[in-house]
């Protein structure tokens, strides 16, 4: 087991290990107290972990209550946001009571949202069940909804007080969600850890699983205690994002996060070493880990597309993007560049 302090406007504990859901009834005691817990899980999640979860809380008399939601992006809306909401009141849940978000990016991000809202603000936990949750969504308080206009465009940062990442949750994955989360880890190894991406390029991810996830939320922790309002260097964070959110978005989200990911990342440092903005030709060795992880190597749009979709995404941004560019393996910049740039950059 591994505990990763996170230092933001909160401060918190990232509990990683085998069977740490067990820990839940005396964390939650430890850290609130008497109180009476919320927990909010989608349909799939629900009928897998949230007996477990009931149960450690009950060990400790904890009163609990279980919110479920049908699974999937479509659920990350304002009417189950509000939903949530008119339960928490129906169930008179107070400003001192916990919501634990138990699930993967989608419950994170919905029930994060409602947590900072309900009464003004009650206490977090977050319990992320998917690889890519644990090493990223769960860890540095970005929280949101969906728009009809768009992905994630209300939201706020609110920190969680304890995220516990239990690896056993990550044996009933299917093989293609457990890959999204190693499309983010590769991430992480190219912005800041050679050997990180060594290790999951050379096949080594399942047996160093802990380490890994460790590793991955150190770095977070790192970048978010810097830049908690993502106004600087938490944007190393979306390397291989910004075109991943415009494949995504032409693919009418028939593509998912992970896979986008993997393309993003892959054009962007293709583009880098073309460009002449990278010391090192980075993309092979991308694409051998992308290959190693069942992770595609190919977009099915073109750059043209792909532009036009990313301009139209950065209407409201003042015609600037800001693009994350391999140096090295391990090491990324950030350029803020113009439309223009971009669009000469990707040779349109
Ligand atoms: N997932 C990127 C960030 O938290 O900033």
């Amino acid at each position: 087991m591994q505990t990763i302090k996170v230092k933001a406007s909160k401060e918190y504990d990232v509990i990683i290990g085998q069977g740490v859901l067990s820990l839940l009834g005396k964390k939650i005691k430890e850290l609130f107290g008497d109180v009476k817990v919320c927990i909010v899980s989608d349909d799939t999640v629900a009928s897998l972990y949230s007996e477990k979860a009931k149960k450690y809380l009950g060990e400790e008399n904890i009163k609990n209550e279980l919110f479920v939601f049908p699974h999937g992006e479509k659920s990350k809306s304002p009417e189950v946001l509000f939903e949530l909401l008119e339960f928490l009141a129906s169930k008179h849940f107070s400003r001192k009571d916990v919501v634990i978000a138990l699930g993967g990016g989608v419950t994170g991000d919905l029930t994060g949202l409602g947590a900072a809202m309900y009464m003004r603000g009650m206490h977090l936990v977050q319990i992320p069940t998917t690889l890519l949750a644990m090493v990223d969504s769960s860890v540095g308080g970005k929280t949101a909804v969906n728009l009809k206009s768009g992905k994630n465009l209300a939201g706020v940062f609110n920190q969680p007080e304890l995220v516990l990442c239990d690896l056993q949750m990550l044996l009933t994955l299917s093989s293609e969600i457990f890959s999204e989360g190693v499309a983010e880890i590769i991430k992480y190894g190219v912005i800041a850890d050679r050997a990180l991406f060594e290790l999951v390029k050379n096949g080594e991810l399942v047996e160093n699983i802990e380490n890994v996830v460790a590793r991955c939320v150190s770095i977070k922790s790192e970048i978010v205690s810097e830049d908690e309002f993502d106004t600087g260097k938490r944007n190393l964070l979306n390397f291989g994002h910004t075109l991943a959110h415009s494949i995504e978005k032409m693919s009418e989200f028939k593509i998912s996060h992970g896979n986008a990911v993997a393309m993003g990342m892959l054009l962007i440092s293709e583009i880098a070493w073309k460009r002449c903005l990278s010391k090192e030709r980075c993309q092979d060795e991308i694409i051998d880990a992308l290959l190693e992880n069942n992770l595609p190597v190919s977009c099915p749009f073109t750059n043209s597309s792909l532009y036009y979709a990313t301009e139209n995404d950065k209407k409201s941004s003042s015609g600037r993007i800001s693009i994350i560019v391999p140096e090295e393996i391990g090491n990324c910049k950030i350029l803020n560049i113009a439309l223009a740039e971009f669009k000469e950059l990707l040779e349109l």
